[in-house]
């Protein structure tokens, strides 16, 4: 595919399509099939999905339309539109860069795990999760999927990120849809749809609620990690950036419950608890696979999916990295992305060796479960803190207005610069006071 120039001689996505295929990709990933899940089943369900709409419509919407926003008109990544903002905030752009950085380095990890399912059943290995821990296999697909994370990036903004994201998304509908559909056909099926949808409004006074949805909403668009920046100054000047944003955010919540309509019938109609948290798809579902009927198949369809969300979301946090890098030292993109690579193997190493013979710890705690605490939980929220004040208090208000008024509504794009304003930055600090209150 053949890159399309700017003014400025920055790659654009070809079409708009590819720039929402993209930020689908990213905002699509474990976060909604695995997180989402089991974090509305441990809050209350039904009443969750309502605190979980308010998050994502009051302050996952207008962060990410202005995320996109200042990307397109400063036209760097993170770190140089932070700059362009006020130069004096280089500091928040490389803050931001590192937390997501940190993210990505396990989140690698993780995608390895469901790159190591998906091929493990199939070859008769033995998938239980304490086979996998007590293997190098955590290691070694680490590794595989750094490598394949790293050749999509590398292969260009066209021809590496925007054209895997067009093939793996519509494979993704594909085989969630199919999944969602025999789900329901399972016997837990009702009792899964109650446990999923069952409102329990007392939950809905409880602080630890919205401090959750919050969490969740924020980590699963992907925002406040300046990876919304990234994929934005790539965009070209007519697209409509309010419309893109809906569509990006209805295509997360949709696939995120639809995975909990595909996780919760599978746990239910094999007898398991709902509640094991986060172990829920590694350890539970394994399990199930190996009861069932064609369990092979559905299992490595399951992990299949997995994979695809996995690694669109951790391309996306790699580009985010390798720019930010790349504005900073004024290196061309292929050349900073590549010296990531070396930090990024260190790091996530500590975390795949957690999972491995070795068991790594960190006061008595897993290396990837603390760096998932402080960067993916805590930082992901200070991101955004940091995103918020930089866009809706020290940018110039009128001009990232004006990138969302064109082709877009007027009252629309004041209502969400407003809502970024006031309403985005104190919920994300009570958020972070009310999580790192629970945490600590
Ligand atoms: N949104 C992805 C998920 O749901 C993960 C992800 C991609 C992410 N980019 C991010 C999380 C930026 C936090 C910040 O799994």
């Amino acid at each position: 595919m053949a890159k399309t120039p700017d003014p400025v001689g920055r790659a654009t996505w070809s079409s708009n399509l590819g720039f929402v295929a993209a930020a689908v990709g990213s905002a699509v990933g474990l976060g909604n099939i695995w997180r989402f899940p089991y974090i509305a089943g441990e809050n209350g369900g039904g009443s969750f999905l309502l605190a979980y709409a308010v998050a994502i419509f009051l302050c996952g919407l207008p962060l990410l339309v202005f995320e996109v926003a200042a990307g397109r008109q400063y036209r760097r990544g993170i770190l140089g539109t932070a700059k362009g903002i006020r130069p004096s905030l280089w500091f928040l752009g490389a803050g931001v860069a590192i937390i997501g950085f940190i993210i990505l380095s396990y989140y690698l990890v993780v995608t390895g795990w469901t790159f190591g399912y998906l091929l493990s059943s199939p070859l008769g290995l033995d998938t239980s999760f304490d086979a996998f821990g007590s293997s190098w296999r955590s290691l070694v697909f680490f590794g595989l999927a750094t490598g394949l994370s790293f050749t999509i990036v590398l292969l260009g903004v066209n021809s590496g990120i925007e054209r895997a994201s067009k093939a793996l998304l519509p494979l993704l509908v594909v085989i969630i849809s199919l999944m969602a559909g025999y789900a329901l056909t399972l016997p837990g099926r009702s009792e899964a749809l109650a446990f999923m949808l069952r409102p329990d409004y007392s939950q809905l006074l409880l602080s630890e609620t919205w401090a959750n949805a919050f969490g969740q909403a924020f980590f699963s668009l992907g925002v406040g990690m300046g990876v919304l920046v990234t994929y934005g100054s790539y965009q070209k000047r007519g697209a409509s950036i309010s419309k893109s944003g809906i569509a990006i955010v209805g295509a997360d919540s949709i696939i995120a419950l639809l995975s909990g309509l595909i996780v919760f019938p599978l746990v239910f109609s094999f007898g398991y608890s709902p509640a094991a948290g986060p172990q829920l798809v590694f350890e539970t579902l394994p399990e199930v696979f190996q009861q069932m009927h064609l369990g092979v198949l559905v299992g490595s369809l399951f992990y299949l999916l997995l994979f695809i969300a996995a690694i669109t979301s951790a391309v996306s946090l790699l580009e985010m990295a390798g720019t930010a890098l790349s504005d900073g030292l004024g290196w061309p993109r292929i050349k900073s992305t590549l010296v990531t690579l070396g930090p990024l193997l260190a790091l996530g190493s500590l975390s795949a060796l957690s999972y491995s013979p070795v068991d790594l710890r960190l006061f008595g705690n897993p290396v990837l479960n603390i760096l998932d605490t402080a960067a993916g939980t805590i930082g992901v929220l200070v991101g955004g803190l940091f995103t918020s004040i930089a866009i809706f208090w020290m940018g110039k208000t009128e001009l990232l207005i004006d990138q969302v008024r064109n082709n877009g509504d007027a009252r629309w794009a004041t209502f969400g610069f407003l809502l970024g304003k006031y309403v985005v930055p104190p919920a994300l600090m009570l958020t972070l006071i009310f999580t790192a209150a629970r945490l600590f």
